[in-house]
């Protein structure tokens, strides 16, 4: 496979799909990631590596530094589903996010497994912050054991990035990211003036109380061009009554450009009053082409 890529030094977009439990060992990464060195051309590569395959840090290694040298890369797409990477996996993708200035679509994801902790979303966010021509960005670390530290570098993060249009984050499952990192994340989303989609999925276990969720809220103030918000947040987080009637008066914020709206606010107690705050947000919302609420 690596010596058969070698000879297709033209291509301008590659997809590397490592299905389901395959037995490369790391000389095969190694031998993948010297042939990655052969794309010059390169504007688009996607890398997946399904459920199963035991993928550790030192074979990604191999991988993010073929990666590396693809520097007219405009889209990027890195999936790891439940592999090993753990903390020096990620901070191998973050130093080859350094190296990609071209990059105006990335996706990462890394599944449960990895845990790659806060560290790890430390070294993905130092990368990202180079990133400065990100129009769509895409996280996923469900799972992953990541704190508030984590969760205030991502927010750190993505303020550099002024030029954003498309931004989804879910830190779902297994990620405690509480109050502070919460309020972190606020801070970088308030600074996406240029933000149409944003979407993001808080889950349940992350345990962020009304003063973080209140930031949040506001946060979606500043996005003045926002058209689609999905916005999940369940059972172990606080919202209050506080909470969703601050909802409410940004989702007014928005009333002039938001067509699509899905709100999921599930098992968290927002009282009469926080739902008649909330509604009297939604009534103005005039563009409205699209809803849902669960
Ligand atoms: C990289 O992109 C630049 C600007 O689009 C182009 O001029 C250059 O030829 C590309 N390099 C390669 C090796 O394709
Ligand atoms: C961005 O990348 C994703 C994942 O590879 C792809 O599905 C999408 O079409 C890309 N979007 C653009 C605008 O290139
Ligand atoms: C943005 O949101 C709209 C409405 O939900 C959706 O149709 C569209 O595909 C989204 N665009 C991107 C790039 O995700």
């Amino acid at each position: 496979m690596g010596k058969c890529l070698k000879s297709l030094s033209n291509l301008l977009s590659l997809s590397l799909i490592i299905g389901r439990a395959n037995q490369i060992d790391d000389v095969g990464y190694q031998r993948l990631g010297d042939a990655l060195k052969s794309f010059q051309k390169i504007t688009s590569f996607t890398f997946s590596v399904q459920n199963d395959n035991l993928l550790n840090s030192e074979s990604l290694k191999f991988i993010c530094e073929g990666v590396e040298t693809m520097t007219n890369l405009t889209s990027l797409s890195i999936n790891i589903e439940a592999n090993i990477i753990y903390t020096e996996g990620a901070q191998h993708i973050g130093n080859c996010l350094k190296k990609l200035k071209n990059l105006n679509n990335l996706t990462i994801q890394i599944l449960h497994g990895n845990c790659i902790s806060s560290s790890g979303a430390e070294a993905l966010a130092e990368g990202i912050q180079t990133l400065v021509n990100l129009e769509n960005l895409q996280i996923c670390l469900q799972t992953n054991y990541i704190g508030v530290v984590g969760a205030q570098n991502l927010g750190q993060a993505i303020k550099n990035l002024k030029k954003l249009k498309y931004f989804f984050l879910k830190l779902n499952g297994e990620n405690q990211i509480e109050e502070d990192g919460a309020i972190g994340l606020s801070q970088g989303l308030k600074k996406l003036e240029e933000l149409r989609n944003l979407s993001l999925n808080i889950g349940l276990n992350n345990q962020i109380k009304t003063e973080g969720f209140l930031k949040i809220c506001k946060s979606f103030e500043s996005m003045e061009k926002l058209q689609s918000l999905n916005l999940f947040i369940a059972k172990k987080n606080i919202i209050g009554q506080e909470g969703a009637i601050q909802l409410g008066k940004s989702l007014k914020q928005l009333y002039t450009s938001l067509s699509s709206l899905q709100l999921t606010l599930k098992d968290v107690e927002i009282g009469f009053e926080g739902m008649e705050g909330l509604m009297d947000g939604l009534k103005s919302l005039k563009q409205l082409t699209y809803f849902i609420f669960y």
